[in-house]
């Protein structure tokens, strides 16, 4: 059964909501659970189908998973079986990082190529050059990778790139290999830190200096309790949202030093952003300006925002322009927000002129990637008349309670399942 989303568009969004963990975050840790026998429990898991996915391919892999509480799980045992199950590893991009933790603890490993969303070529040439590096005998036959090493070694990584899961991967790879590894030009994500973080819980010998991440092998991790950090790109998103309706939000449970790109960006269209603690309060109440903005690895405004901002400046006053160096591909949203009334051209495969307008209007549109649904959302909430979304399931991957919180903050959106 397909299921759409209705949106009657044009309610300021006011109130506050509480933002669930982060997406991005949970993923890799979930990973890396792999690497310790002993139980780990994860707080503040976020409820979505990417995590769901996550937690199939860990339980297939082996490990007992009991479900302490809805965003709480326990985790524990030991690895029985060291082959990725093919349809998880097609569904999404990140169960690949399962390589790092079955070989460090078994010695092999057996993973499909990936999948996930439809942005661009994503290959995983840095995760296995690195993983060779580590010491690591990689075939790949049949879309399959299969990878072998006796024993890790750790080696000095020099990355071209600071892909985020490559740096996790060989950051998993690095605390199970024997001796010293140093990743330069490693990723700075948040997220990265935070699994960073979890690994140091465990007991794992890490220290990060900017982009150089070093690693003292150690063998034998512990078990633990972890939080995963906030959900700075829902968080985010919620943000853009209200500067394209206007009203006044506050968000709860976030970590404001992981989103000054956006709120820089944002206060220089006009939008006024207070940070507390862990709280942020997004008041907008005149149309906003027109912005550039380019994506770049963090610190650099996130390429997960590029299309929710994209709405937003569809709607600002003057004229935009968008560059994404991230991916090759990440515009999928712009023939549907055209259809909404957008003025946008795509002068080549990586920028956007973006000619504001003071309206959108509702249609039928379909999301292509979870982060183009959610630009569509935020396009319909602000548009006149009703929008029609379909391809939801994109969404869900990403977006925990997305349309209760829109409810909650006063706006009239709903599923239909057709
Ligand atoms: C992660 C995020 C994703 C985000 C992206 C960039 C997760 C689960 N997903 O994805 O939401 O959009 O970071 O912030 O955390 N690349 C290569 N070779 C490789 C690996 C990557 O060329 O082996 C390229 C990719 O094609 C892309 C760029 O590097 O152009 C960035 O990718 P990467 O940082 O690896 O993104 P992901 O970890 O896949």
């Amino acid at each position: 059964m397909s299921e759409q989303l209705v949106i009657n568009g044009g309610n300021p969004l006011k109130g506050h909501i509480n933002i669930a963990g982060a997406k991005n975050s949970a993923l890799p840790l979930l990973a890396a659970t792999l690497m310790t026998e002993e139980p780990v429990v994860l707080e503040n898991i976020p409820l979505l189908d990417d995590v769901s996915t996550m937690l199939s391919m860990i339980k297939g892999l082996g490990k007992q998973i009991t479900q302490l509480e809805p965003s709480k799980v326990r985790i524990t045992g030991p690895i029985k079986i060291n082959r990725a199950p093919e349809e998880l590893v097609r569904k999404m991009r990140a169960s690949f990082l399962v390589l790092a933790p079955l070989l460090g603890t078994v010695g092999e490993a057996e993973v499909p190529l990936p999948g996930g969303c439809n942005i661009g070529t994503r290959p995983v040439d840095l995760h296995l050059n690195g993983l060779s590096e580590l010491g690591t005998e990689i075939t790949q036959t049949d879309g399959k990778i299969i990878a072998h090493a006796n024993e890790l070694l750790g080696a000095d990584i020099f990355l071209d790139y600071p892909s985020v899961g490559t740096t996790e991967q060989l950051l998993m790879g690095a605390v199970k290999a024997s001796g010293k590894t140093t990743i330069y030009n490693g990723a700075q994500e948040p997220e990265v830190r935070d699994l960073v973080h979890f690994l140091q819980q465990l007991g794992a010998n890490i220290e990060v200096n900017g982009s150089v991440l070093t690693v003292e092998g150690t063998t034998k991790l512990t078990g633990g309790t972890y939080k995963v950090l906030p959900d700075r790109i829902a968080a985010g998103t919620y943000m853009v949202a209200v500067g394209s309706t206007g009203g006044n939000v506050v968000l709860n449970d976030v970590r404001p030093s992981t989103l000054k790109q956006l709120t820089s960006k944002l206060r220089n269209a006009g939008i006024e952003v207070n940070e507390q603690k862990d709280t942020i309060e997004v008041i907008s109440e005149s149309r906003p300006r027109s912005l550039e903005v380019i994506t770049l690895p963090y610190p650099g405004f996130p390429t997960d925002l590029q299309a929710p901002i994209t709405t937003f400046l569809a709607l600002a006053n003057g004229k935009s322009v968008v560059k994404e160096t991230v991916f090759d591909s990440r515009f999928g949203h712009v023939a549907e927000l055209r259809k909404m009334g957008a003025d946008i051209s795509v002068p080549n495969s990586s920028t956007l002129f973006i000619n504001g307008k003071k309206n959108l209007r509702g249609t039928k549109v379909s999301a292509t990637d979870i982060r183009a649904g959610a630009s569509l959302v935020v396009a319909g909430l602000a548009a006149t008349g009703q929008t029609v979304i379909s391809g939801t399931e994109h969404i869900d991957r990403g977006y925990s309670n997305l349309v209760d919180n829109f409810q909650r903050l006063n706006a009239d959106l709903d599923r239909l399942h057709a």
